[in-house]
């Protein structure tokens, strides 16, 4: 890899064209995941040796197979519901507690009670919560979520931090905290930060680690800093890939100049968005007042994230994947709402029809994890390859 222009390599699944062609014929919606592209993502991060250990966020995609490949690799997992964290320990039965990290927010007591029954690292992230449990955190050790004061990311929705966001201790509360954690016993092992997803600036977590080490001194008590996940990929034809190398030169650099504190990353949706493909299939091509629609047999209820956040992903025709004649169609799904909309102007082949098959790129993070049954319709399959 060079710095600055990364040139992307064409994606796995225009290689696999035939192998998806005939998982589609077990039936869509169907989400595809390429474990050979996650493995490849994770020894990415994993060889960068500023960093001590990666946790996966598996809200991003907690697939059994998906979990497994990670783990492998050797990283850590990260859940944030009492849920995800049975889950975790339901397909993988003999990981142990100190590879999961638990970061809730506006969890019930019950779930910071599992956590702790189940020895995993517990992230709290106010002290109302030891205020109003005292007996559930007494003599614990857990690390402390802060507020930075500013969130970061690809839309205002998943910006973690600042005055309109409701995770992270507002840095100004940090001595109130300490005062009140040293009152029950508590032992502070680690500061985490995570501002938001898909933020561009390779500069960010190097900025990130350096602000909570400053903090981190005036504890004592600190081994860790968690500098979040938010690393992005390129989901429009234009944007580039993310510079790693910049980035992993950041780290490097102010690794080196704070060299006591283990650092840690929390990713998710770099190690599996591109992973990830939704096949569709093709129910209805309508033209309505000068405007040409493909219809598919899912939309917003299989994949949430157009609708939610105006998020661009890549469509194309997998039946015609070489047809030359291209004209401009709006994607949309079966649901009853206008919002339904996959893409719009999206060139396709003008031949596109009923029963072919569509591809959804860069569907593996947050796609089948924030699938619903909206209108009744049932969840997308899924496959590995
Ligand atoms: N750590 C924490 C505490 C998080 O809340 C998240 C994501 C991550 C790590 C992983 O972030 P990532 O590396 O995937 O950016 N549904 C939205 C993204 C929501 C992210 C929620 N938190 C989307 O589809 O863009």
């Amino acid at each position: 890899i060079a710095h600055g222009k990364v040139e992307r390599a064409p994606a796995w699944w225009a290689g696999a064209r035939e192998q998806l062609l005939q998982h589609a014929q077990a039936g869509t919606p169907r989400y595809i995941y390429d474990l050979a592209t996650v493995r490849e993502r994770a020894r990415g991060l994993l060889s960068v040796s500023a960093i001590d250990r990666c946790f996966y966020a598996i809200k991003a995609n907690p697939n059994a197979a998906v979990l497994h490949a990670l783990a492998n690799e050797g990283f850590g997992l990260e859940c944030v519901s009492q849920a995800e964290l049975d889950h975790v320990f339901a397909v993988l039965p003999e990981l142990s507690p100190q590879r999961v990290l638990f970061t809730p927010s506006f969890a019930p007591r019950r779930e910071y009670e599992a956590a702790f029954a189940r020895g995993v690292t517990v992230t709290l992230d106010n002290v109302e919560a030891l205020q109003r449990w005292p007996e559930v955190f007494r003599g614990r050790t857990i690390w402390l979520r802060l507020d930075l004061g500013h969130g970061e990311g690809h839309h205002e929705k998943v910006k973690t931090g600042g005055v309109a966001a409701k995770f992270g201790l507002p840095v100004a509360r940090f001595d109130a905290f300490l005062t009140e954690a040293r009152k029950l016993g508590i032992r502070i092992s680690g500061l985490h930060a995570h501002l938001g997803s898909g933020i561009d600036d390779p500069r960010h977590w190097r900025e990130v680690y350096a602000h909570l080490v400053g903090l981190a001194d005036n504890v004592g008590t600190i081994e860790t800093v968690d500098i979040g996940g938010g690393l992005p990929i390129p989901y429009t034809p234009d944007a580039q890939h993310f510079d790693l190398v910049a980035w992993r030169e950041g780290l490097d650099e102010i690794k080196a100049a704070y060299p006591r504190y283990g650092l840690v990353i929390e990713p998710g949706r770099y190690l599996v968005a591109e992973a990830g493909v939704l096949l569709l299939g093709v129910t209805q091509v309508v033209e309505k007042d000068g405007v040409r629609r493909v219809g598919c047999d899912a939309g917003m209820n299989a994949l949430m994230r157009p609708a939610m956040y105006e998020a661009y992903h890549g469509i194309h025709n997998l039946s015609r994947l070489t047809d030359p004649a291209m004209v401009a169609f709006d994607v949309v799904g079966p649901i009853c709402e206008s919002g339904d909309v996959l893409g719009r102007s999206r060139l396709l082949p003008a031949a596109t029809s009923e029963g072919d098959v569509l591809l959804v790129a860069d569907a593996g993070a947050y796609g089948m994890a924030m699938a619903n049954t909206y209108n009744l319709r049932a969840l997308p399959a899924e496959d590995v390859l």
